[in-house]
Formats: C-alpha cells, structure tokens, sequence
C-alpha cells in the first residue's frame, strides 16, 4: 500500500476532517494528473478540493465551478477545478476547450467526470466519496 492510498481510504467525521484530507493529498500531485472526483451531490468533492488548495498555500475562497465550469488557481501548481454536473453537451465541452488542459502541465480534480468520460485520457486516477451520515464520508482512492 503506498502513502495515498493509506491517507485516503478512510472515513471522515466532518467538513474539516475532509479539507484535512485534501491538504495532505496535495503533497503527493504532479503536473499531469487527473483526478475524477466521484460521489453524490453535497459528498465533498468541493470541500474536499478547499483542502487541496489550502495545502498549496491558496489563501482565497474557492467556490465550486457548477456554473463556472471551470476554475483556474495559479498556485505552486497550475490547479483546474471543473464540474461537469450542468454541462452534458460533449461537444460544449470540446469547443470550452478542455482537451487544451490535458498537456502535462496541469493538474485537474473533475467533479462529475462520468458525464464526460469518454473524453477523458485512460490515466485518470478517482477518488470517491460516499455518504455514509450526515456528517460521516467514506473516501476511498483507486488509480
Ligand atoms: N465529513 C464531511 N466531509 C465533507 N463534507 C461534509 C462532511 N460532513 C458534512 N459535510 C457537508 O456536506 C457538504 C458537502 O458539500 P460539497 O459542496 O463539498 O459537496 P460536493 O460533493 O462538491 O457536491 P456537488 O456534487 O453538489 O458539487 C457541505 O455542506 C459540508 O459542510
Ligand atoms: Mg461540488
């Protein structure tokens, strides 16, 4: 088992205990990775993203791109947060631009990405949030 797959498969007991989670996830990403944020609505993927960018020193809000789309944070690392919730329309997607994204250079968490799986490369890595309470996730990692 390695590091990411012992700091992620497990339960957490609230809202902070997920962002917690998210900061020390973002010690182990690289330029290049893709990540699909799976669960239902209200999960965590989105806080669990507030997380990530707190662990690569964002110090502003990060709100959830469902009408966004797609939200860009130059930080250590360039950090592409996209919800594909609203947006089924493939080829909406193909004119934003999001196969631009997969150059190696970026790092992109995608909540909703079943909507556009078939657009995505085979290297997506998934980590998944299930809600097992009101304030009790499971999170569970597979690459
Ligand atoms: N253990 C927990 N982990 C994460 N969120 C929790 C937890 N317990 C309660 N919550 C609450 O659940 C909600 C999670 O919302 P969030 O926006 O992160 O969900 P989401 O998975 O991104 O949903 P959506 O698909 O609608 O974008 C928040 O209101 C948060 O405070
Ligand atoms: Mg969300």
């Amino acid at each position: 088992m390695n590091e990411i797959n012992k700091l992620l498969n497990t339960e957490s007991n609230s809202d902070l205990e997920t962002q917690n989670l998210g900061k020390r996830f973002s010690d182990y990403i690289k330029p290049g990775n893709i990540f699909s944020l799976n669960g239902n609505l209200g999960s965590g993927k989105t806080t669990f993203m507030k997380g990530v960018l707190k662990g690569l020193n964002y110090g502003d809000e990060v709100t959830s791109p469902t009408y966004t789309l797609i939200n860009e944070y130059r930080v250590k690392y360039n950090i592409i947060h996209i919800d594909c919730y609203r947006e089924k329309d493939l080829q909406r997607w193909l004119n934003i631009g999001i196969t631009d994204y997969f150059n190696g250079d970026n790092i992109l968490f995608i909540e909703w990405a079943e909507n556009i799986k078939i657009l995505l490369p085979n290297y997506v890595k998934n980590i998944s949030f299930e809600v097992r309470s009101n304030n009790k996730r499971y999170i569970s990692y597979n690459e």
